[in-house]
């Protein structure tokens, strides 16, 4: 009986997913694969706490070099995630001649292109199908199933923690603050959030999709990002009450030249089928030329779901090893030699619908200023709301709607108000997405 090792890098959450499922599946794992897939060696720095999981002796070690150096491990799996020591490690199992499992966003939007560059010169394959979307089966998807077609767009919702911090904040009417302490305290938020709540882990995840939907590669920082924490359940009752939910998107489109990425909270229409994503969970509605709209759902994080993402990535290689390929799937369905260089749109080029929402003083004329500067800089209002009414010099809420308008006239509108005196505090703008924005 063929037997392929696998060597793990990191034994925390999703580690111990994947040796669960390795010792509860072997059977099945055997079944689909020709191969007895052992569990070889496990580094991490913490070797003493149990993870639930039966090991034999000599498995666990500190030294994860020890790993990628091992003649006798076949694949290494990276779970440690962050870009140093993971992409060091992930170099030299590949230049050992490794096949690399890893389900690291940050270094696959950062480097990627680098590894799979690496992963050519040693004819071994790179596998991340959990580095976006969790347990969810997007990028084979993207790889394989798009196969056929030309993806025009996609909306992502790729954050399970910050998804869950709006559902709450929606459901309960609970501020960020609030919705936030508790999430960490309930372990669905890390002790420091910034990554997730800000945006940025989202935009790593559209960067690794955006090179699978357009088969190049783009500079993940010109990709606009902004984050939820700014969010109010003012603007979550107003949204509703329009027929809107507030959810953090990856929206990306191709146009022409350009590729429209971009990550920020947005109102998307509560019939929209993203919009029925609660909790944590995520979803990826992907729009094909000739397969049409797309969506695929489940949970973006956690032990088991993350976990058997991971297995799958290990099974897909042992395949190939069993049948003596490698590099069978293009790592980008496109299957380019080199990447080409894909141009993000800039930020302030992007024509969108905006929902503002303006703190003002209760006055004769304050509108007419606030429509004057948005008539001045080219933009049209849809509908406009006056919540409450104050003489006392303190500020009421004005909400608006805009037709479409450019993000640089928006800006520019913005920037003239907020010198005016009767504005108090700084304006929200959550920009309204109801649907892949049109190719133009
Ligand atoms: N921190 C991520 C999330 C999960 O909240 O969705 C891992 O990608």
């Amino acid at each position: 009986m063929k037997t392929i090792s696998v060597g793990l890098i990191g034994f925390g959450t999703v580690g111990t997913g994947v040796a669960k499922i390795l010792e509860k599946n072997a059977g099945l794992l055997y079944q689909r694969t020709g191969a007895h897939i052992e569990l070889k060696k496990i580094a991490d720095l913490d070797i003493k706490r149990s993870r639930g999981v039966r090991l034999k002796k000599g498995v666990l070690t500190t030294s994860a070099d020890e790993i990628v150096n091992n003649p006798e491990i076949d694949i290494v799996v990276e779970l440690i995630g962050g870009i140093e020591p993971a992409r060091r490690l992930i170099l030299k199992a590949l230049e050992n001649g490794k096949h690399v499992v890893t389900a690291n966003k940050a270094l696959l939007s950062a480097h990627g292109w680098e590894i799979f560059s690496a992963a050519r010169l040693t004819g071994v394959d790179v596998a991340f199908e959990a580095s976006v979307g969790g347990g969810i089966p997007i990028i084979r998807t993207m790889q394989e199933g798009f196969a056929s077609d030309r993806i025009s767009g996609f909306l992502g919702i790729l954050n399970g923690t910050s998804n869950y911090i709006l559902s709450r904040m929606t459901d309960e009417g609970a501020d960020f603050k609030a919705v936030l302490k508790d999430a960490q305290a309930q372990g669905y938020a890390e002790a420091d959030p910034t990554f997730d709540v800000e945006g940025i882990d989202t935009a790593h995840k559209l960067n690794v999709l955006l090179s699978l939907a357009f088969g190049g590669k783009a500079d993940p920082k010109k990709i606009y990002t902004e984050g939820i924490s700014s969010i109010t359940p003012l603007d979550i009752d107003f949204a509703r009450q329009l027929g809107y939910k507030i959810k953090l998107l990856a929206i990306c489109s191709g146009h022409g030249s350009e590729i429209d990425a971009r990550v920020h909270p947005s109102l998307i229409p509560e019939k929209h089928m993203l919009a029925q994503v609660g909790g944590a969970f995520n979803a990826i509605f992907v729009q094909g030329q000739d397969v049409g709209p797309t969506m695929f759902y489940g949970r973006g994080a956690g032990m088991m779901p993350t976990g058997s993402a991971v297995v799958a990535d290990i099974v897909s290689i042992a395949r190939n090893i069993v049948k003596g390929v490698s590099d069978r799937v293009p790592l980008l369905p496109y299957g380019s030699k080199a990447p080409k260089a894909i141009r993000i749109k800039p930020m302030s080029d992007v024509q969108t619908r905006y929902y503002l929402r303006f703190s003002a003083v209760d006055k004769p004329g304050v509108l007419s200023s606030i429509s004057g500067a948005l008539g001045r800089n080219h933009i049209s209002i849809h509908s406009v709301v006056q919540k409450g009414r104050d003489t006392s010099n303190t500020a009421v809420s004005i909400f608006m709607l805009t037709h479409e308008a450019k993000e640089s006239d928006l800006q520019k509108a913005i920037r003239q108000l907020e010198k005016l005196s009767m504005l108090k505090g700084k304006t929200m703008v959550i920009r309204i997405v109801e649907d892949i924005p049109a190719a133009g």
